[in-house]
């Protein structure tokens, strides 16, 4: 059997993303859309580049859930994107919608998957995948912190003048704007980013992290990021095929760890072939703990908000 893993949604990220897995020669994928015609379009495009791209892995475009029978894993990127000044909160409920939708359709044909989820606000999100699944947290992982420390391993490598294979980043918390970057566990090949960079400018590379997405929304006018969050997904794909048990940081249920109970948040987590096998803590400066605390609370807000809106 090959191995084979769906994505939901045909859009930049979702095409970009099987584009990525083909090509790695990771896995056959099945491309979802609720659209008719554009997966089965993409999908045909991605054949039809294969004998040049040297791989032998095969794609599907389909409308129906039924092609994804006994998916290893799932990638969720259904939903609408962010256009200009629209803030990912804003999208809450319509993408709690799509995203239930989606996951009870899918997890029907393939009970045992490992779901990715994607579609923002991840954090969110990632609560409506683990509901509605209702698999074990090991098994509801949102992407979110892999992007976020690319993000800041970029700026830091380009400021510094260094390669971005020596720059490790260390990022907590929730997506994007309350994300929790950790300065004294990034590293240049091994030495502290603190030896290396004034505490200013380090700021000013967080606060460039923290609008990452934004920053992209307005260049682009219409639509986001699609590259560097699909590479995260491969990333992420790769550690739990290959079970190669990397440690990222990505959006998983907390019981408990970090003082938080019963909500999604970014932590380092070994990613194999059982999901998110593993949660790594960290020791916290007071400061770092209410950042992270801060960060919980506006996740409850949207947890809130879509048990009010009954998602
Ligand atoms: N079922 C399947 N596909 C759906 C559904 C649904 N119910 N609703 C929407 N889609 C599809 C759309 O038809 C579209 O092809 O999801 C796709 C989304 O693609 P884009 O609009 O190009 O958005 P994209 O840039 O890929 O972002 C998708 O990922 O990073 C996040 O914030 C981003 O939440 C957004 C998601």
């Amino acid at each position: 059997m090959r191995t084979k893993i769906t994505v939901i949604g045909a859009g930049n990220v979702g095409a970009t993303c099987a584009q990525r897995i083909l090509e790695a020669g990771l896995a056959d994928v099945y491309l979802v859309d609720v659209v008719e015609g554009l997966p089965q379009g993409k999908a045909l495009d991605l054949v039809e580049a294969a004998p040049l791209q040297h791989h032998d892995q095969m794609i599907y475009g389909t409308n129906d859930y039924s092609d994804t029978t006994e998916s290893d894993v799932i990638v969720v990127t259904a939903g609408l994107a962010r256009q200009p000044g629209m803030s990912r909160d804003d999208l809450l409920l319509k993408n709690a919608a799509i995203v239930g939708g989606v996951v009870r359709q899918a997890v029907h044909y393939s009970p045992n998957a490992i779901l990715i989820i994607v579609t923002n606000p991840l954090d969110a999100m990632v609560h409506v995948a683990l509901q509605v699944s209702g698999f074990p947290r090991e098994r509801v992982i949102g992407m979110a912190g892999v992007l976020d420390s690319a993000r800041f391993r970029a700026f830091i490598a380009d400021d510094l003048g260094v390669s971005t294979a020596d720059v490790t980043a260390f990022v907590l918390g929730g997506h994007g704007d309350t994300m929790v970057p950790l300065p004294r566990y990034s590293t240049v090949a091994g030495i502290p980013l603190p030896e290396l960079m004034k505490a200013e400018r380090i700021e000013e590379l967080v606060t460039r992290t923290r609008n990452g997405g934004a920053e992209i929304v307005a260049l682009l006018k219409a639509g986001s990021a699609f590259y560097a969050p699909a590479s995260s997904v491969l990333h992420m794909v790769d550690s739990i095929l290959d079970d190669r048990k990397r440690v990222l940081p990505c959006a998983v249920l907390l019981l408990g760890e970090y003082g938080i109970d019963g909500l999604v948040m970014g932590v380092p987590i070994v990613l194999g072939a059982g999901g998110a096998e593993r949660i790594i803590e960290v020791s916290l400066t007071a400061d770092e703990k209410a950042a992270l605390h801060s960060s919980a609370a506006s996740v409850q807000v949207l947890v809130d908000t879509m048990a009010a809106a009954g998602k």
